[in-house]
Protein backbone atom coordinates (compact mmCIF):
# COMPACT_ATOMS: atom_id res chain seq x y z
CA UNK A 1 0.00 0.00 0.00
CA UNK A 2 1.33 3.27 -0.95
CA UNK A 3 1.79 6.29 1.59
CA UNK A 4 -1.09 8.25 0.54
CA UNK A 5 -4.39 7.48 -1.34
CA UNK A 6 -5.23 9.27 -4.35
CA UNK A 7 -8.28 10.89 -5.00
CA UNK A 8 -10.38 11.59 -7.98
CA UNK A 9 -13.78 13.52 -7.34
CA UNK A 10 -16.43 13.85 -10.04
CA UNK A 11 -18.56 16.66 -9.80
CA UNK A 12 -17.52 20.40 -8.26
CA UNK A 13 -21.08 21.86 -7.45
CA UNK A 14 -21.82 23.13 -4.47
CA UNK A 15 -21.38 20.18 -2.29
CA UNK A 16 -18.13 19.13 -3.45
CA UNK A 17 -17.08 22.50 -2.46
CA UNK A 18 -18.46 22.84 1.08
CA UNK A 19 -18.13 19.26 2.41
CA UNK A 20 -15.99 16.60 -0.20
CA UNK A 21 -12.77 18.35 -0.95
CA UNK A 22 -12.30 20.18 2.01
CA UNK A 23 -13.02 16.70 3.89
CA UNK A 24 -10.57 15.31 1.66
CA UNK A 25 -7.89 17.88 1.90
CA UNK A 26 -7.71 17.57 5.61
CA UNK A 27 -7.06 13.81 5.64
CA UNK A 28 -3.37 12.95 6.53
CA UNK A 29 -4.06 9.73 4.36
CA UNK A 30 -5.34 11.45 1.42
CA UNK A 31 -3.73 13.49 -1.73
CA UNK A 32 -6.35 14.72 -3.99
CA UNK A 33 -5.41 14.15 -7.65
CA UNK A 34 -7.57 15.54 -9.94
CA UNK A 35 -11.21 17.19 -9.82
CA UNK A 36 -13.96 16.63 -12.98
CA UNK A 37 -16.81 18.74 -14.16
CA UNK A 38 -19.04 19.03 -17.34
CA UNK A 39 -18.50 22.14 -16.56
CA UNK A 40 -14.56 22.80 -17.45
CA UNK A 41 -14.81 26.43 -15.71
CA UNK A 42 -15.92 25.02 -12.82
CA UNK A 43 -13.43 21.65 -12.68
CA UNK A 44 -10.81 24.18 -13.15
CA UNK A 45 -11.83 27.14 -10.14
CA UNK A 46 -12.43 24.28 -7.60
CA UNK A 47 -9.00 22.63 -8.66
CA UNK A 48 -7.64 25.75 -8.02
CA UNK A 49 -9.49 26.79 -4.63
CA UNK A 50 -8.25 23.31 -3.49
CA UNK A 51 -4.41 22.57 -5.10
CA UNK A 52 -5.74 19.79 -6.93
CA UNK A 53 -3.03 19.25 -9.70
CA UNK A 54 -5.24 18.68 -12.51
CA UNK A 55 -8.84 18.92 -13.77
CA UNK A 56 -10.86 17.74 -16.49
CA UNK A 57 -14.31 17.55 -17.78
CA UNK A 58 -14.59 13.66 -18.50
CA UNK A 59 -14.65 11.29 -15.92
CA UNK A 60 -13.29 8.47 -18.05
CA UNK A 61 -10.29 10.22 -17.66
CA UNK A 62 -10.51 9.98 -14.02
CA UNK A 63 -11.34 6.18 -14.06
CA UNK A 64 -8.69 5.38 -16.53
CA UNK A 65 -5.76 6.59 -14.33
CA UNK A 66 -3.80 3.89 -12.69
CA UNK A 67 -2.68 5.92 -10.11
CA UNK A 68 -5.78 6.99 -8.78
CA UNK A 69 -7.24 4.74 -5.66
CA UNK A 70 -10.80 5.95 -4.92
CA UNK A 71 -13.05 8.29 -7.03
CA UNK A 72 -15.61 10.40 -5.24
CA UNK A 73 -19.02 10.68 -7.23
CA UNK A 74 -20.78 13.97 -6.36
CA UNK A 75 -22.56 14.91 -9.39
CA UNK A 76 -26.33 16.00 -9.03
CA UNK A 77 -28.74 14.61 -11.06
CA UNK A 78 -29.97 10.66 -12.42
CA UNK A 79 -26.05 9.39 -13.23
CA UNK A 80 -25.36 8.15 -9.89
CA UNK A 81 -25.86 4.64 -10.71
CA UNK A 82 -23.55 4.52 -14.19
CA UNK A 83 -20.98 6.09 -12.23
CA UNK A 84 -20.76 3.99 -9.82
CA UNK A 85 -20.95 0.65 -11.83
CA UNK A 86 -18.17 2.28 -14.04
CA UNK A 87 -15.98 3.23 -11.05
CA UNK A 88 -16.38 -0.36 -9.73
CA UNK A 89 -15.49 -1.45 -12.97
CA UNK A 90 -12.49 0.36 -13.13
CA UNK A 91 -11.06 -1.09 -9.86
CA UNK A 92 -11.58 2.32 -7.79
CA UNK A 93 -12.87 2.09 -4.21
CA UNK A 94 -16.38 4.15 -4.30
CA UNK A 95 -17.67 7.04 -2.54
CA UNK A 96 -21.24 8.17 -3.52
CA UNK A 97 -23.85 10.88 -3.21
CA UNK A 98 -27.02 9.03 -1.73
CA UNK A 99 -29.09 7.48 -3.52
CA UNK A 100 -26.88 4.85 -5.44
CA UNK A 101 -29.89 3.76 -7.31
CA UNK A 102 -33.13 4.42 -6.67
CA UNK A 103 -34.22 0.09 -6.54
CA UNK A 104 -32.66 -1.03 -4.15
CA UNK A 105 -32.33 -4.18 -5.95
CA UNK A 106 -29.89 -2.26 -8.42
CA UNK A 107 -27.62 -0.98 -5.30
CA UNK A 108 -27.34 -4.95 -3.85
CA UNK A 109 -25.91 -5.36 -7.41
CA UNK A 110 -23.22 -2.78 -6.69
CA UNK A 111 -22.04 -4.32 -3.60
CA UNK A 112 -21.78 -7.54 -4.82
CA UNK A 113 -19.29 -6.02 -7.85
CA UNK A 114 -17.38 -4.79 -5.22
CA UNK A 115 -17.07 -7.09 -3.17
CA UNK A 116 -16.47 -9.56 -5.97
CA UNK A 117 -13.16 -7.00 -6.67
CA UNK A 118 -12.75 -6.58 -2.87
CA UNK A 119 -13.73 -2.81 -3.06
CA UNK A 120 -14.62 -0.43 -0.09
CA UNK A 121 -17.69 1.43 -0.93
CA UNK A 122 -19.40 4.43 0.95
CA UNK A 123 -22.59 6.26 0.76
CA UNK A 124 -23.12 9.93 1.42
CA UNK A 125 -24.65 9.07 4.74
CA UNK A 126 -23.13 12.22 5.89
CA UNK A 127 -25.09 12.29 9.62
CA UNK A 128 -23.72 8.87 11.03
CA UNK A 129 -20.31 11.23 11.14
CA UNK A 130 -21.23 13.40 13.39
CA UNK A 131 -18.92 13.13 16.39
CA UNK A 132 -22.00 13.10 18.73
CA UNK A 133 -24.45 10.76 16.65
CA UNK A 134 -20.73 8.36 16.50
CA UNK A 135 -20.33 9.00 20.22
CA UNK A 136 -24.11 7.96 20.98
CA UNK A 137 -24.16 5.07 18.66
CA UNK A 138 -20.71 3.91 21.50
CA UNK A 139 -22.82 4.78 24.63
CA UNK A 140 -25.82 2.47 23.01
CA UNK A 141 -23.20 -0.28 22.44
CA UNK A 142 -21.70 -0.04 25.90
CA UNK A 143 -25.34 -0.86 27.15
CA UNK A 144 -26.33 2.95 28.39
CA UNK A 145 -29.74 2.81 27.37
CA UNK A 146 -30.45 -0.90 27.98
CA UNK A 147 -32.61 -2.86 25.35
CA UNK A 148 -34.01 -0.39 23.08
CA UNK A 149 -37.98 -0.30 22.80
CA UNK A 150 -38.50 3.17 20.43
CA UNK A 151 -36.43 4.80 18.19
CA UNK A 152 -38.11 8.88 16.75
CA UNK A 153 -35.85 10.63 14.01
CA UNK A 154 -36.44 13.29 11.63
CA UNK A 155 -34.42 15.59 9.39
CA UNK A 156 -36.76 18.39 8.16
CA UNK A 157 -35.71 22.11 7.34
CA UNK A 158 -36.64 24.98 5.35
CA UNK A 159 -34.91 24.83 2.11
CA UNK A 160 -37.25 24.36 -0.36
CA UNK A 161 -40.28 25.93 1.40
CA UNK A 162 -40.77 28.73 -0.72
CA UNK A 163 -41.96 27.48 -3.97
CA UNK A 164 -40.21 30.42 -6.41
CA UNK A 165 -36.69 28.71 -5.14
CA UNK A 166 -34.71 26.76 -7.38
CA UNK A 167 -34.90 23.13 -6.52
CA UNK A 168 -33.85 20.34 -8.28
CA UNK A 169 -37.40 19.16 -7.67
CA UNK A 170 -38.66 21.52 -9.90
CA UNK A 171 -37.15 20.54 -13.08
CA UNK A 172 -40.07 17.94 -14.87
CA UNK A 173 -43.31 18.86 -15.10
CA UNK A 174 -44.97 15.86 -13.53
CA UNK A 175 -48.49 16.45 -15.01
CA UNK A 176 -51.38 14.46 -13.52
CA UNK A 177 -48.40 11.47 -12.85
CA UNK A 178 -48.73 9.57 -9.02
CA UNK A 179 -46.65 11.25 -6.40
CA UNK A 180 -42.91 10.76 -6.71
CA UNK A 181 -40.42 9.73 -3.68
CA UNK A 182 -38.41 13.14 -3.33
CA UNK A 183 -38.11 14.36 0.24
CA UNK A 184 -38.17 10.55 1.63
CA UNK A 185 -34.61 9.90 -0.02
CA UNK A 186 -33.26 12.39 -0.31
CA UNK A 187 -33.83 13.74 2.94
CA UNK A 188 -34.64 10.89 4.77
CA UNK A 189 -32.38 8.30 4.33
CA UNK A 190 -29.42 9.50 6.13
CA UNK A 191 -31.69 8.66 9.40
CA UNK A 192 -33.49 5.81 8.07
CA UNK A 193 -29.29 4.67 7.97
CA UNK A 194 -28.68 5.83 11.92
CA UNK A 195 -32.09 4.44 13.03
CA UNK A 196 -30.76 0.80 11.50
CA UNK A 197 -27.07 1.16 13.13
CA UNK A 198 -28.47 2.77 16.79
CA UNK A 199 -30.83 0.13 17.04
CA UNK A 200 -28.93 -2.97 15.20
CA UNK A 201 -31.56 -4.45 13.71
CA UNK A 202 -33.51 -5.09 10.98
CA UNK A 203 -37.03 -3.81 9.73
CA UNK A 204 -39.52 -6.01 9.67
CA UNK A 205 -42.39 -3.55 8.83
CA UNK A 206 -43.83 -0.43 7.98
CA UNK A 207 -46.84 1.87 6.53
CA UNK A 208 -46.48 5.46 5.62
CA UNK A 209 -47.36 8.40 4.19
CA UNK A 210 -45.76 10.74 0.62
CA UNK A 211 -47.30 14.48 0.96
CA UNK A 212 -46.79 17.00 -1.25
CA UNK A 213 -47.65 20.30 0.28
CA UNK A 214 -46.35 22.53 -2.68
CA UNK A 215 -47.63 21.55 -5.79
CA UNK A 216 -46.20 23.86 -7.75
CA UNK A 217 -42.88 24.91 -8.16
CA UNK A 218 -40.55 27.81 -10.31
CA UNK A 219 -38.54 25.85 -12.51
CA UNK A 220 -34.65 27.09 -14.25
CA UNK A 221 -36.72 28.23 -17.09
CA UNK A 222 -38.84 30.12 -14.99
CA UNK A 223 -42.03 28.72 -15.67
CA UNK A 224 -44.15 27.47 -12.91
CA UNK A 225 -44.40 23.58 -13.24
CA UNK A 226 -46.71 21.14 -11.24
CA UNK A 227 -44.13 19.39 -9.25
CA UNK A 228 -45.96 16.20 -7.20
CA UNK A 229 -43.26 14.71 -5.23
CA UNK A 230 -43.10 14.01 -1.54
CA UNK A 231 -42.09 17.30 0.42
CA UNK A 232 -42.76 15.76 3.66
CA UNK A 233 -43.12 11.84 4.77
CA UNK A 234 -43.95 9.95 8.08
CA UNK A 235 -43.61 6.23 8.40
CA UNK A 236 -43.62 4.24 11.55
CA UNK A 237 -42.06 0.81 11.97
CA UNK A 238 -41.09 -2.82 13.42
CA UNK A 239 -38.14 -4.51 14.22
CA UNK A 240 -36.96 -7.76 14.44
CA UNK A 241 -35.83 -7.25 18.03
CA UNK A 242 -39.03 -5.67 19.18
CA UNK A 243 -38.00 -2.42 18.65
CA UNK A 244 -40.38 -0.03 16.79
CA UNK A 245 -40.14 3.73 15.15
CA UNK A 246 -41.18 7.09 13.63
CA UNK A 247 -39.44 8.60 11.20
CA UNK A 248 -40.36 11.56 9.37
CA UNK A 249 -38.78 13.84 6.57
CA UNK A 250 -39.69 17.01 4.77
CA UNK A 251 -37.68 20.46 3.12
CA UNK A 252 -40.67 22.43 3.37
CA UNK A 253 -40.76 22.55 6.90
CA UNK A 254 -39.26 25.36 9.28
CA UNK A 255 -36.34 24.75 11.18
CA UNK A 256 -32.36 25.38 10.25
CA UNK A 257 -30.66 22.58 8.22
CA UNK A 258 -29.52 19.90 8.50
CA UNK A 259 -32.81 19.39 11.15
CA UNK A 260 -31.95 15.68 12.35
CA UNK A 261 -32.35 14.31 15.80
CA UNK A 262 -32.34 10.80 16.41
CA UNK A 263 -34.11 9.76 19.39
CA UNK A 264 -33.67 6.30 21.63
CA UNK A 265 -35.37 5.20 24.14
CA UNK A 266 -34.52 2.30 26.29
CA UNK A 267 -34.86 -0.63 29.15
CA UNK A 268 -32.06 1.41 31.23
CA UNK A 269 -31.50 4.83 29.59
CA UNK A 270 -32.55 7.15 26.54
CA UNK A 271 -30.20 9.61 24.49
CA UNK A 272 -31.39 12.50 22.21
CA UNK A 273 -28.52 13.64 19.56
CA UNK A 274 -29.47 16.88 18.17
CA UNK A 275 -28.00 17.72 15.02
CA UNK A 276 -29.36 21.49 13.93
CA UNK A 277 -27.07 24.31 13.67
CA UNK A 278 -28.31 27.03 16.34
CA UNK A 279 -26.74 30.05 17.83
CA UNK A 280 -23.27 28.62 16.81
CA UNK A 281 -23.61 24.76 18.12
CA UNK A 282 -24.52 22.09 15.08
CA UNK A 283 -24.64 19.29 17.56
CA UNK A 284 -25.84 18.68 20.84
CA UNK A 285 -26.28 14.75 22.75
CA UNK A 286 -28.57 14.50 25.73
CA UNK A 287 -29.01 11.88 28.25
CA UNK A 288 -31.38 10.69 31.31
CA UNK A 289 -31.69 7.36 32.92
CA UNK A 290 -34.69 6.50 35.30
CA UNK A 291 -32.95 7.74 38.33
CA UNK A 292 -32.28 11.24 36.68
CA UNK A 293 -34.88 11.24 33.93
CA UNK A 294 -34.49 15.20 33.75
CA UNK A 295 -32.23 15.34 30.38
CA UNK A 296 -28.68 16.75 30.36
CA UNK A 297 -25.55 17.73 28.24
CA UNK A 298 -22.96 15.09 27.21
CA UNK A 299 -19.72 16.11 26.52
CA UNK A 300 -18.40 14.44 23.09
CA UNK A 301 -14.93 13.33 23.91
CA UNK A 302 -12.27 15.09 21.60
CA UNK A 303 -10.82 11.64 19.98
CA UNK A 304 -14.56 11.33 17.89
CA UNK A 305 -13.64 15.18 16.54
CA UNK A 306 -11.85 15.27 12.68
CA UNK A 307 -8.16 16.10 12.19
CA UNK A 308 -8.24 20.22 12.08
CA UNK A 309 -11.58 20.47 13.81
CA UNK A 310 -12.08 24.03 14.68
CA UNK A 311 -14.91 24.63 17.33
CA UNK A 312 -17.93 26.21 15.76
CA UNK A 313 -16.91 25.12 12.66
CA UNK A 314 -20.44 24.53 9.59
CA UNK A 315 -21.77 20.67 10.17
CA UNK A 316 -21.26 20.66 6.44
CA UNK A 317 -17.18 20.50 6.81
CA UNK A 318 -16.78 18.84 10.42
CA UNK A 319 -19.53 15.70 9.77
CA UNK A 320 -18.04 15.58 6.03
CA UNK A 321 -14.20 15.64 7.19
CA UNK A 322 -15.51 12.51 9.39
CA UNK A 323 -16.89 10.67 6.91
CA UNK A 324 -13.99 10.78 4.01
CA UNK A 325 -11.10 9.94 6.89
CA UNK A 326 -13.26 7.44 7.91
CA UNK A 327 -12.98 5.97 4.03
CA UNK A 328 -9.42 6.37 3.51
CA UNK A 329 -8.98 5.13 7.18
CA UNK A 330 -10.82 1.88 6.28
CA UNK A 331 -9.15 1.43 2.89
CA UNK A 332 -5.65 1.75 4.85
CA UNK A 333 -6.06 -0.52 7.33
CA UNK A 334 -7.30 -3.22 5.06
CA UNK A 335 -9.27 -5.36 7.17
CA UNK A 336 -13.03 -5.76 7.25
CA UNK A 337 -14.67 -2.57 8.68
CA UNK A 338 -16.67 -0.51 5.67
CA UNK A 339 -19.47 1.64 7.90
CA UNK A 340 -22.19 3.16 5.92
CA UNK A 341 -21.13 0.69 2.77
CA UNK A 342 -23.37 0.08 -0.56
CA UNK A 343 -25.12 -3.26 1.87
CA UNK A 344 -26.14 -0.90 4.45
CA UNK A 345 -27.46 1.41 1.49
CA UNK A 346 -29.30 -0.78 0.02
CA UNK A 347 -31.11 -1.61 3.67
CA UNK A 348 -31.85 1.69 3.71
CA UNK A 349 -32.86 2.10 0.00
CA UNK A 350 -35.20 -1.12 0.60
CA UNK A 351 -36.79 0.42 3.55
CA UNK A 352 -37.57 3.75 0.91
CA UNK A 353 -38.80 1.72 -1.47
CA UNK A 354 -41.43 -0.37 1.16
CA UNK A 355 -43.28 2.59 2.59
CA UNK A 356 -43.44 4.18 -1.26
CA UNK A 357 -45.19 0.99 -1.93
CA UNK A 358 -47.83 1.29 1.57
CA UNK A 359 -47.84 4.91 0.27
CA UNK A 360 -49.48 3.52 -3.07
CA UNK A 361 -51.62 0.43 -1.77
CA UNK A 362 -52.66 2.30 1.73
CA UNK A 363 -51.36 -0.94 4.13
CA UNK A 364 -48.49 -2.02 6.03
CA UNK A 365 -45.63 -3.53 4.08
CA UNK A 366 -43.99 -6.49 5.10
CA UNK A 367 -39.73 -6.44 4.37
CA UNK A 368 -38.04 -8.05 2.66
CA UNK A 369 -39.54 -7.51 -0.02
CA UNK A 370 -38.28 -10.22 -1.90
CA UNK A 371 -37.17 -13.33 -0.71
CA UNK A 372 -33.63 -13.99 -1.12
CA UNK A 373 -32.70 -10.67 -2.42
CA UNK A 374 -29.89 -9.05 -0.09
CA UNK A 375 -27.79 -10.15 2.94
N1 LIG B 1 -25.00 13.94 1.91
C1 LIG B 1 -25.47 15.16 2.08
O1 LIG B 1 -25.66 15.58 3.22
C2 LIG B 1 -25.72 16.03 0.87
C3 LIG B 1 -25.93 17.40 0.99
C4 LIG B 1 -26.10 18.15 -0.17
C5 LIG B 1 -26.07 17.55 -1.43
N2 LIG B 1 -25.89 16.19 -1.51
C6 LIG B 1 -25.86 15.51 -2.83
O2 LIG B 1 -24.67 15.90 -3.52
C7 LIG B 1 -24.90 15.81 -4.95
C8 LIG B 1 -24.45 17.09 -5.62
O3 LIG B 1 -25.23 18.17 -5.15
P1 LIG B 1 -24.80 19.69 -5.42
O4 LIG B 1 -25.69 20.52 -4.59
O5 LIG B 1 -23.33 19.83 -5.30
O6 LIG B 1 -25.20 19.85 -6.97
P2 LIG B 1 -24.55 20.88 -8.00
O7 LIG B 1 -25.51 20.92 -9.13
O8 LIG B 1 -24.14 22.13 -7.33
O9 LIG B 1 -23.18 20.17 -8.47
C9 LIG B 1 -23.14 18.97 -9.18
C10 LIG B 1 -22.06 19.06 -10.23
O10 LIG B 1 -21.97 17.79 -10.90
C11 LIG B 1 -21.60 18.06 -12.24
N3 LIG B 1 -21.86 16.87 -13.06
C12 LIG B 1 -23.06 16.27 -13.32
N4 LIG B 1 -22.87 15.18 -14.09
C13 LIG B 1 -21.53 15.06 -14.29
C14 LIG B 1 -20.71 14.12 -14.99
N5 LIG B 1 -21.24 13.08 -15.64
N6 LIG B 1 -19.38 14.31 -14.99
C15 LIG B 1 -18.82 15.36 -14.33
N7 LIG B 1 -19.55 16.29 -13.66
C16 LIG B 1 -20.89 16.13 -13.63
C17 LIG B 1 -22.44 19.28 -12.61
O11 LIG B 1 -21.93 19.96 -13.73
C18 LIG B 1 -22.34 20.10 -11.32
O12 LIG B 1 -21.27 21.03 -11.35
C19 LIG B 1 -26.40 15.51 -5.11
O13 LIG B 1 -26.55 14.14 -5.34
C20 LIG B 1 -27.00 15.89 -3.77
O14 LIG B 1 -28.15 15.14 -3.46
C21 LIG B 1 -25.70 15.45 -0.39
Amino acid sequence: MKDKLHVGVIGAGRWAGFAHLPGWKRSPLVELAVVCDVDVERAKARAKEFEVPDFTTDYEKVLSRTDIDVVDIVTSGDNHEPLTFATLEAGKHCLVEKPVCHDYKDVWRAHALATSKKLKTKVGLTFRYAPAMQYMYDLIRDGFVGQPYVFNGWEQDSQWIDPAAPSRFARADTGDAPIKVGSLEGYGAPTIDISLWLIQSRVTSVVGILKNFVPKRLNPDGKWVRTNVDDGDIYIGEYANGAICSMQSSYVTVGNYPGIEARVFGSKGALICRLVEEFGECQVLRSATPEAVEFVQVEVPPSYFPPGYVKGESWRSLFYANLVHNFAQEICDGGQANQGNFAQSARVQEIINAVERSHRERRWVDLPLEPGVGD
